[in-house]
């Protein structure tokens, strides 16, 4: 994808917004240090969003980075759909963290940490306008698609979004790592097949909801 004034603009409104949510600190954030914003491509038709950063991504200050970020970049790879084509963020922006058994882990984010975050995705997406959204788990879903949204019964389905987009929920990547046996197939099946009807769609044509 070329650089053109729509990449210049949105790049710098990002950087902006970057700014702006560093200072504001939110939590779980420690540290403006501590926050990781999305990356990508600032023109991208496709915005990918998961839950929250882990570990390996509150150290490199990259989203998607440990082992469930391997796992969506390679099915990604596998669909067809060029990394450097899109933009891959979380609903919340630092790493939820918790003490078990004395050592630092990481948890869901909190209600609140998310309806806190949501504002700042919004301002996100307001910059990037992307046509098709991926919202990654329940997290994602109940934020982008409705409330209450219901993975087993709705993932793979075309919603209306934010800012007139379509979005598709899938499996959370942490999730599809932790099924093993024949559910963890069939799982891993459904997750390359949502991944590839967004890759279908990201083809030239109708893209805005409905098709
Ligand atoms: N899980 C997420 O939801 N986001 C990341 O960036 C990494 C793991």
């Amino acid at each position: 994808m070329k650089a053109g004034p729509d990449f210049d603009r949105k790049t710098k409104l990002l950087d902006d917004l970057r700014r702006e949510m560093k200072e504001a600190s939110l939590p779980p954030c420690e540290s403006p240090q501590g926050l990781v914003f999305g990356e990508g491509q600032s023109a991208a038709r496709l915005a990918i969003i998961g839950e929250a950063p882990g570990q390996q991504e509150a150290e490199s200050g990259r989203p998607f980075v440990g082992r469930a970020g391997q796992l969506l970049r390679r099915t990604l790879a596998e669909a067809g759909i060029p990394l450097d084509q899109v933009w891959i963020s979380n609903v919340v922006k630092c790493r939820p963290t918790a003490v078990q058994a004395g050592r630092v882990a990481n948890r869901a984010p909190t209600t609140l940490e998310a309806s806190l975050w949501t504002p700042w995705l919004i301002k996100e997406l307001d910059i990037l306008r992307p046509p098709l959204v991926l919202a990654l788990g329940n997290l994602a879903a109940g934020v982008l698609i409705h409330k209450g949204f219901k993975m087993t019964e709705e993932r793979g389905r075309w919603f209306p979004g934010p800012f007139a987009s379509a979005v598709l929920a899938t499996y959370h990547p942490s999730y599809v790592l932790r099924q093993t046996g024949p559910q963890g197939a069939i799982v891993r099946q459904r997750f390359r097949a949502d991944l590839a009807a967004v890759a279908a769609r990201l083809k030239p044509g109708p893209e805005r909801y409905p098709a």
